[in-house]
């Protein structure tokens, strides 16, 4: 297995793209620490993730022969990523990888947004995937290898209308990658990104319900752009590119971006 022995955090882990991709790690080896909010954020109009949702993530790692942790754990709060870290590495010794996933998603003009949704949206995506980078590359560094996996979106790449928030925050997200990249290559960090296409998650099962869309009219608005009709984006499918950059099967990868977008960005500007 090509992560035995290696130990990954992955943020917003307890479902959706997040669980996919510690399933993914796990099944070549690597023990996983989920770090979740299990609660809600006002302006994210849609459930988050419960104690219960991340318990049975936990548990389902286990039984595949791994060992696991959930921790509660606000990306947007510096305490709470701290105590995060600090827990892993009591309880697993060390950090080879860092996957930053944990996100709201909302749709609303940017004319109509609150200062407290663009500060929700921006502190989830961008200022936790600082505070997770802040505190777990030191350790990184320290033991001179490491892997950073940031989940931005096809959204960080072109703009989407009503998602000024979200678009800068994915935006941000490349940018903060890039410049990472370039400070710790001479570790041998690698520092990378997933552009996930529209992948049919309780986030946007959670949208396109509070919108009062129906199911199947919600995905072939949100599913529009892709170039391919005959498949859809899974969970799984972003698990694979975040287990792909967290071996060193990519290992002269950094910096660098993958969409699994079903082509989406190829006719982007
Ligand atoms: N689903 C898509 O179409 C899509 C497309 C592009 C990018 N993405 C990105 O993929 C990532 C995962 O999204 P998903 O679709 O699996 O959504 P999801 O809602 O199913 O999962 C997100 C997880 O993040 C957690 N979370 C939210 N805010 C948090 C915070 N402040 N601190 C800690 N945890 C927090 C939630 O509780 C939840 O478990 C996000 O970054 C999202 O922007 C998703």
């Amino acid at each position: 297995m090509k992560l035995e022995g290696k130990v990954a955090i992955v943020t917003g882990g307890a479902r959706g793209n997040g669980m996919a991709a510690a399933r993914a790690l796990a099944s070549e080896g690597a023990d996983i620490a989920i770090a979740d909010i299990c609660g809600n954020i006002e302006t994210a109009p849609y459930q988050l993730s419960t104690r219960q949702t991340m318990d049975s993530a936990v548990q389902e790692l286990k039984e595949m022969g791994r060992k696991a942790l959930g921790i509660e754990c606000d990306v947007r709060k510096a305490s709470d990523v701290e105590a995060m870290v600090k827990q892993v590495l009591e309880t697993f010794g060390r950090v080879d990888i860092l996957v930053n996933n944990a996100g709201i998603a909302g749709l609303e003009a940017l004319v109509d947004m609150s200062e407290e949704a663009w500060d929700d949206m921006l502190d989830t995506h961008l200022k936790g995937a600082f505070l997770c980078c802040k505190h777990v590359v030191p350790h990184m560094i320290e033991q001179n290898s490491g892997k950073v996996v940031n989940i931005s979106s096809v959204g960080g790449l072109r703009g989407f209308g009503m998602g000024s928030h979200y678009c800068a925050a994915k935006h941000g997200v490349l940018g903060l990658t890039k410049s990472l990249a370039m400070e710790t290559a001479e570790h041998n960090i690698n520092v990378n990104a997933v552009c996930p296409g529209t992948v049919w998650t309780d986030m946007m099962a959670g949208l396109a319900e509070h919108f009062g869309m129906e199911t199947a009219d919600a995905k072939e608005n949100f599913l529009a752009g892709h170039l391919f009709k005959d498949r859809e984006i899974c969970p799984e499918d972003i698990g694979k590119a975040v287990l792909w950059l967290s071996t060193d099967d990519s290992k002269c990868i950094t910096g660098g971006q993958i969409a699994v977008d079903c082509g989406w960005t190829a006719r982007a500007p």
